[in-house]
């Protein structure tokens, strides 16, 4: 909100009169909501190629605040969108990490083990480098609601949390796969190896047997089987990020962030410290028998991850791959806790691509109605199509957690 519009609205509540509660007077009084609007570094892309970058350090809004939505798109040059039909937005990821003063990141993955650098996880139970992100999405960026309700907030930039020597960064990896021209658009988009003509993954090894696709076929500089005789320009595009935040203060609740994986084989019987087996994606395999009813079919994964402190849901959204018919998250007792489901662009229009999951719905539960108990087990469950092959999609599903309610 503008600061005229901030003002416009204090005068309205003198002008109507004392009689509005007080709790109004100050609800207005909090609105200080920024906006910054930044722009990646480029990517270049062309006809059938891919880009997955990792840009270190990116222009980020600074200080103890509490972030409240955080959103992203594909721009050219000229800052115009980009059709997910023409670079296909695989996923976004936003990651926070604590790095010494003077350390300059390299360009590639950086690992954990650099004293240097320090990754600093959401509170989801995947482990080591894998899931740790505050915020990611893909196809469905433009249409998924990403804000925290009031009085709730990311809270980040504490001074106090942040090592001596160093400070707060972020990364944002971006995965994007340019399907102009391409003879199997969805193929491209689901990573099919035989498209990318790939046997190797991106660290020179062999794929294991079996292995059809999914990112270990689609990293950085491969190239997706273009028609022949197909012309289309090399061109520079970033990711438009746009970041919402308030100044951190004692009225905002913090807000826990997990990311749940339908691929997480929990290991109980490694002992105290239990072992989750994250492998973020998975294929779908084309059903055999048809269900004659509806002439459809559907792949069920399901997965229980345990929570080892419970609190009160305040957001949730799922995250598939087209295919993707809805993914539900359940409590021990069977109740759901958020369901999600995609909406499928239909036409040619920018966020509205036709056969593209677009955006995912959300839940916004009525404040202290979504209880999650300390220690209590949950299920994920995660629905796709199986009508065809689909490969390398993914079930993850995000909540933000408040442990306490608001007195
Ligand atoms: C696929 O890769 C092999 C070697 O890895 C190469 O010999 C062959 O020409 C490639 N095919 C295409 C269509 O690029
Ligand atoms: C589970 O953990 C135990 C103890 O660490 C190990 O021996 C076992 O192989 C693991 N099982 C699986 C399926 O990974
Ligand atoms: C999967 O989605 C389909 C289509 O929306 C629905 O008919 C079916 O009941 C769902 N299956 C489960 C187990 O949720």
């Amino acid at each position: 909100m503008a600061p005229c519009q901030i003002l416009v609205l204090l005068l309205a509540v003198l002008v109507l009169g004392l009689s509005l509660p007080r709790s109004d007077a100050i609800r207005i009084n909090k609105v200080k909501t920024r906006t910054s609007v930044y722009v990646s570094p480029e990517f270049v892309l062309e006809p059938g190629s891919v880009a997955n970058k990792y840009f270190y350090n990116i222009h980020f809004p600074r200080g103890h605040i509490a972030m409240k939505y955080f959103n992203a798109e594909v721009i050219d040059e000229e800052g115009n969108p980009i059709p997910l039909y023409d670079t296909y937005l695989h996923h976004w990821v936003l990651e926070r990490y604590y790095a010494q003063t003077s350390y300059v990141e390299s360009s590639g993955f950086e690992d954990n083990k650099d004293p240097k650098f320090k990754i600093v996880r959401n509170s989801g139970l995947c482990q080591d480098n894998v899931l740790g992100q505050y915020y990611g999405l893909g196809s469905e960026t433009r249409k998924t609601d990403t804000h925290v309700p009031d009085p709730f907030g990311i809270e980040i930039g504490n001074p106090a949390e942040i090592p001596a020597g160093y400070e707060e960064r972020w990364m944002l990896n971006v995965h994007a796969i340019d399907t102009r021209g391409a003879e199997d658009r969805m193929g491209c988009t689901e990573c099919r190896c035989d498209l990318y003509n790939v046997t190797k993954d991106g660290q020179g090894q062999p794929l294991s047997p079996g292995y059809t696709g999914g990112l270990q076929c689609c990293y950085d500089g491969t190239q997706c089987s273009v028609k022949q005789g197909y012309n289309g320009v090399k061109r520079s595009l970033y990711l438009r990020y746009t970041v919402k935040w308030v100044d951190w203060s004692d009225s905002i609740v913090p807000v826990k962030i997990y990311i749940f994986d339908v691929t997480d084989r929990t290991n109980h019987s490694s002992g105290p410290s239990v072992k989750h087996d994250c492998r973020i994606e998975y294929n779908v395999e084309p059903c055999s028998t048809v269900d004659t009813v509806n002439n459809q079919c559907f792949d069920n994964q399901r997965a229980m991850v345990t929570m080892p402190t419970g609190g009160y849901i305040v957001y949730g959204v799922a995250h598939q791959h087209t295919g993707g018919r809805g993914s539900t998250l359940y409590g021990e007792d069977g109740r759901v806790l958020c369901s999600s489901i995609p909406i499928y662009g239909q036409s040619e229009e920018v966020g509205d691509e036709a056969g593209y999951i677009v955006g995912m719905s959300t839940c916004y539960p009525h404040p202290g109605s979504v209880k999650i108990k300390d220690g209590e087990t949950l299920v994920l469950a995660s629905n796709y199509s199986s009508s065809q092959l689909h490969t390398g999609v993914m079930g993850l599903f995000y909540i933000l957690v408040a442990e306490y309610q608001k007195n």
